[in-house]
């Protein structure tokens, strides 16, 4: 059955506009939605509109919020099930991943329905008497949240709830190819936490328009806050725009994460963490494992047992037990075939590349691998700096290996494309891992765990080419969505000029010990 898709702004469905299908990955003949593209004008009208219902949802009192939250929390896992289907029918993401970026809501929804409660400001003492100094956090007012289709529900509630919660408006643009899952999640959020017309609206547009839409959203002063995630080609743009409105941007973007081995690693354990971040969600992760720097004396043995936990892993249709699914779309396709063409000569490629048919098969593949989007899974040994294919994301089921002697050089190593979102490193010794911690740029370091596999309250984000600092989830992300606002407030009944008036207490700066 096919759903058919429209953007919501203030309650009420648009209609008109282009249609595009999204089909499944995994089977190209099932057709998941008709999605009726909108245009700038519609995404700026959309801004306009969050903007005019954003003093009233600020109004509402922030516990009162949280109990919103805490419904959708729940009417997510009550629709888990259903929602996780279509995530996977969407994008081939495997039906138990799938399952588990939706508990990813519902964990979100968990943290922030108590900070309803919190959102704390500070009592602060002031350096005059009888006057008090506080600190309170205020919503920015709209937020404009873009998203890619690869989380199509998880990383968009990283910004939408934390974002609602603290009082401001939304207008959300997903990906095109995950508007029937971006659509359910709409309604769960709106219906599910009884959310007023105009505080959550969605728009489906393609990223030319949406780019119009909000330049001229943010020239009308309609967009306060913008959260990306995506591409660093495209993040760079986004960063551009908002810095001409005096705005910063939260940004999540791509990443080249390197998983590290050291002598005293358990290897089998670094094999399974490099098969799950390598191939999981068939690399299709801003967290997943670029290049496995190993140390040289591990090399031949990491390499014999990796490629044979490669080619054990399952492929195929995802809504079987599956290691990896389908490429999330025909675009997503054809740039990893791209990536591809990077590999060179002095690289070794172990068994079959490109796209899985009948004539190029996979043994033990699950189902027909012609009726969708499926990738052989491929390990690229001898990879160095200055190889495009070590310096740049290959977002899709590839992975590097390259080798290093001291852990100094492996750090450089992982340091060199310049991205940092995660890193791993797989030792036994502490001193090993906390100098891999101290020296490494990643935003998120793991130890002995896989680069993928953020927990939904530790700070999320990146540095470099990964993003603007920025971090998201936990916490942390309540600085992006409120802005601190300091206050004073004099009750001596006269004027105490800062820095002027304030007593001085002489200190005896001859006072010595006797000997
Ligand atoms: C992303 O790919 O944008 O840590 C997010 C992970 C997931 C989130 C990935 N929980 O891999």
């Amino acid at each position: 059955m096919s759903r058919s898709v429209t953007s919501v702004i203030d309650g009420e469905h648009v209609v008109d506009g282009r249609t595009i299908s999204s089909t499944n990955p995994a089977q190209l003949d099932d057709v998941v939605a008709e999605v009726v593209l909108a245009d700038a004008s519609t995404f700026a009208a959309a801004a306009a509109s969050a903007k005019q219902a954003q003093p009233a949802w600020a109004d509402i009192p922030p516990p009162v919020r949280g109990r919103a939250i805490a419904h959708i929390g729940r009417a997510v896992e009550d629709n888990a099930d259903t929602l996780a289907r279509l995530v996977a029918r969407e994008i081939g993401k495997p039906y138990a991943e799938a399952l588990g970026e939706v508990r990813e809501i519902v964990d979100t929804c968990d943290f922030f329905l108590g900070e309803g409660r919190r959102l704390y400001g500070q009592t602060v003492p002031s350096e005059m008497p009888d006057k008090q100094l506080f600190t309170f956090r205020n919503p920015v007012g709209t937020v404009a949240v873009i998203t890619a289709g690869n989380f199509p529900v998880a990383v968009p509630a990283w910004y939408i709830v934390p974002a609602l919660l603290c009082g401001n408006t939304v207008v959300w643009k997903p990906a095109e190819y995950s508007a029937a899952a971006a659509s359910a999640f709409h309604e769960i959020f709106v219906r599910g936490g009884g959310l007023p017309a105009g505080v959550f609206n969605v728009v489906h547009a393609d990223g030319e328009q949406t780019y119009a839409g909000l330049e001229a959203a943010l020239e009308a002063g309609d967009v306060d806050k913008v959260g990306f995630t995506g591409s660093s080609a495209v993040g760079r743009k986004i960063g551009e725009l908002t810095g001409r409105s005096l705005q910063t941007a939260c940004l999540e973007l791509g990443g080249k994460n390197p998983l590290v081995i050291t002598p005293s690693a358990d290897l089998d354990l670094a094999v399974e963490g490099a098969l799950f971040s390598g191939f999981g969600t068939a690399g299709q992760r801003c967290t997943s494992l670029g290049t496995v720097i190993v140390h040289e004396s591990l090399h031949d043995e990491f390499v014999a047992r990796f490629t044979k936990a490669v080619d054990a892993g399952a492929v195929g249709d995802p809504s079987g037990e599956v290691l990896m699914g389908p490429l999330l779309d025909e675009k997503f396709a054809s740039r990893f075939e791209e990536y591809l063409g990077w590999i060179q000569p002095h690289h070794t490629v172990y068994g079959a590349t490109g796209r899985i048919t009948a004539e190029n098969p996979r043994p033990g593949f699950a189902g027909d691998p012609d009726a969708g989007l499926f990738y052989h899974p491929v390990i690229v040994d001898g990879v160095r700096p200055g190889d495009v294919i070590f310096d740049e994301e290959t977002f899709g089921p590839i992975v590097g290996v390259t080798t290093y002697r001291s852990l100094d050089e492996a750090i450089t190593l992982a340091n060199a494309p310049g991205y940092g979102l995660s890193s791993s490193i797989y030792t036994n010794d502490p001193a090993e891992a906390y100098a891999f911690r101290r020296g490494i740029s990643a935003g998120m370091v793991s130890v002995n765990n896989s680069t993928s596999g953020a927990e939904a309250h530790l700070p999320f984000g990146g540095n470099g080419k990964s993003g603007n600092g920025s971090r998201q989830s936990g916490i942390w992300v309540l600085d992006q969505f409120t802005r601190w606002q300091a206050m004073n407030w004099d009750y001596s009944g006269r004027l105490q000029k800062a820095q002027m008036d304030v007593v001085e207490l002489e200190p005896d700066t001859q006072f010595r010990l006797p000997e």
